[in-house]
């Protein structure tokens, strides 16, 4: 039983509700180290808000493997959590290589999207002693197949597969589930399910913990904000204020020099 899922679990336990972000690079994960976050999440959301992708399907390993490093170089005190990008668990074997990839850079655990189909290659990291988050409801490597951002659980069909996958990830031994635009009451009702905590994203207020994507909720990423998210700063007007200050000083000063 490694140290991450039994801290995650017995926080569940406990009652206490576990509080995480998404961390990129070194500056962000060393800004967030220390801020009594339970953990970093390195998403393959970076597709998005670092490297300017329409979506999270172009991210690769090498990305995963870039940011990871940077953020652990930062973090030193949080555990940092990488996600495995789409097509890495392809087969069991793709998965176990490709999450000690991740480790060997600095990652303490991997998250992996998907129920049941999945449960093959997360098998196969848990049982070489990686943990491993899983990550049910909306799936963002699948976006292109789902048609889009869609709240998950609204049929009952839907939400047997969820609660089920969710059950699932729980008897493998995940540290913990993403429960991600998951219907608030079936979040609460798969929360009360199972043993593993779930970490909701749009997901409603029952759920073990919550993450936000780092961007969102400091207002870096001001052209899309998810309607769940409410921003506790607006980073880019600072950015765009200081800048302006800088700009406007420097011309004066030049100004000055040629009057
Ligand atoms: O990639 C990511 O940042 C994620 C979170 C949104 C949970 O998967």
């Amino acid at each position: 039983m490694n140290s991450l899922f039994l801290r995650l679990r017995s926080q569940k336990k406990a009652g206490q509700k576990l509080a995480t972000l998404t961390a990129y690079d070194y500056p962000m994960g060393r800004l967030l180290d220390g801020l009594s976050l339970d953990f970093l999440l390195v998403g393959d959301s970076l597709g998005m808000v670092i490297l300017g992708h329409p979506d999270t399907t172009s991210v690769t390993m090498a990305d995963m493997e870039h940011h990871t490093a940077a953020v652990a170089r930062g973090a030193t005190r949080t555990p940092v959590i990488a996600d495995l990008p789409i097509h890495s668990i392809d087969t069991p074997e793709d998965a176990l290589r490709n999450a000690r990839r991740l480790i060997a850079v600095g990652a303490h655990a991997v998250k992996a999207e998907g129920g049941h189909e999945s449960l093959p290659a997360i098998q196969a990291i848990l049982d070489d002693g990686i943990p491993v988050v899983g990550h049910l409801g909306m799936l963002p490597q699948r976006v292109k197949n789902e048609g889009g951002y869609r709240v998950k659980g609204r049929t009952p069909a839907q939400a047997e597969v969820l609660l089920s996958d969710a059950r699932a990830l729980d008897a493998a031994g995940v540290a913990a589930i993403v429960l991600e635009l998951v219907l608030p009451p079936l979040a609460r009702e798969i929360s009360q399910a199972i043993a593993a905590p779930t970490i909701g994203i749009g997901s409603g207020p029952d759920c073990d913990g919550q993450i936000l994507v780092t961007h969102d909720l400091l207002g870096l990423f001001p052209w899309f904000t998810p309607g769940f998210v409410q921003p506790k700063a607006q980073l880019a007007g600072e950015i765009e204020k200081a800048v302006a200050e800088y700009v406007s000083e420097t011309r004066k000063s030049a100004d000055r020099l040629n009057s």
